[in-house]
C-alpha cells in the first residue's frame, strides 16, 4: 500500500516543519509528541505524518488509503478541528502550531486511529432504498440533482465526529448522527422510493436530538449541505407525520385503508 514519501533532495533547500502527533492506546494515555519533518512543497499533514512513521516511528499507527480524499480513511483532528489528512495541507499552518490528534468521538484503538465500527452497524438498521415499480422508470433531473449530493459521502466520519450530540454528550444510544440523516434522506427523497423511514428518525434514529447548528456541513470534505438539504427536510417530515394534526390524521387514515385492502387480499 505505502509508496515512499517524498524528501527534498538537496539538503540545502531542505526547511523543515515542526508538529505534534498525539501518541498513546488509550485516551488516558495521550500526549502530544513533537516532531520535526522536512517540508517539501504542496505535501500535505498525511505526507508529514507518514514521513515520521517511515523515518522515526514505525509503531506510529495511522489510517489511510487513497490519499486522494475519497475513502474516507484518514479522518483525524487538525488543531482541534475534525479533517482528513490527506486533504489538508501544510502550508496552511504557515507560522502557526500544527497539532494532529485522533477523532475525539470514537473509542481510541492507538494514535490516530480510532473505532469508528458503531457507525457500520448504525448503516445495518436502515432500510435500504425500495424501488416502488421495477426499473426501468423515468427520472426528472431535478430529482436526480436533489439525492446527487448525498452520494458524494466518503463515510470519513467526520460529521459524526464533530456533532455535538455524539462528540460531547456521547449520545449514541439517541441520535444516528448526520452522516445517517444523509443516507436516510437519499433514499427517502428519491422520487421512486416506496420505504417509510420517518417512524424510524422520529424513534431510534433520534432526528429531533439535532439542533441544526451547522456543524457537520462546516468539516465535510465533500461539501454537503447536511443540516440544509437533509436534516432540516427530514424535520419537516417527520413534524409533519408525528405534530401536524391534519396530517396526522390523514396518514393514519391512509394506513387504515391499506391495512383494510391487505385484510381483504
Ligand atoms: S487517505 Fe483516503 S481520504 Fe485520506
Amino acid at each position: 500500500m505505502a509508496t515512499s514519501v517524498e524528501t527534498p533532495t538537496a539538503e540545502s533547500e531542505r526547511t523543515w516543519i515542526d508538529l505534534s502527533i498525539m501518541r498513546g492506546d488509550t485516551k488516558e494515555e495521550l500526549s502530544p509528541q513533537p516532531y520535526r519533518v522536512p517540508y517539501t512543497p504542496g505535501m500535505v499533514v498525511l505526507d508529514a505524518v507518514r514521513w515520521v512513521q517511515e523515518h522515526e516511528q514505525p509503531d506510529l499507527a495511522v489510517r489511510w488509503n487513497c490519499k486522494a480524499a475519497h475513502c474516507g480513511s484518514c479522518s483525524a483532528e487538525i488543531n482541534g478541528r475534525p479533517r482528513l489528512l490527506c486533504k489538508t495541507r501544510v502550508d496552511e499552518f504557515t507560522g502557526k502550531a500544527l497539532n494532529v490528534a485522533p477523532m475525539k468521538a470514537f473509542p481510541l484503538i492507538k494514535d490516530l486511529v480510532t473505532d469508528v465500527n458503531w457507525n457500520y452497524e448504525v448503516a445495518k438498521t436502515i432500510p435500504p432504498f425500495k424501488p416502488a415499480q421495477q426499473a426501468p422508470f423515468t427520472m426528472y433531473p431535478e430529482d436526480v440533482e436533489r439525492v446527487k449530493e448525498f452520494h458524494k459521502c466518503i463515510e470519513c466520519f467526520l460529521c459524526q465526529d464533530t456533532c455535538h450530540v455524539l462528540r460531547e454528550h456521547a449520545g449514541f444510544n439517541k441520535y444516528y448522527g448526520p452522516r445517517f440523516m444523509t443516507l436516510i434522506a437519499s433514499h427517502e427523497m428519491h422520487p421512486m422510493d416506496a420505504g417509510d423511514r420517518i417512524p424510524l428518525l422520529h424513534g431510534d434514529a433520534g432526528i429531533a436530538m439535532c439542533n441544526v447548528t451547522g456543524c457537520c456541513t462546516e468539516v465535510c470534505p465533500q461539501g454537503i449541505h447536511i443540516t440544509d438539504n437533509a436534516i432540516i427536510p427530514l424535520k419537516e417530515r417527520v413534524a409533519d407525520r408525528y405534530y401536524d394534526p391534519l396530517k396526522k390524521w390523514a396518514y393514519n387514515r391512509k394506513r387504515k385503508r391499506e391495512a383494510n385492502a391487505d385484510d381483504k387480499a
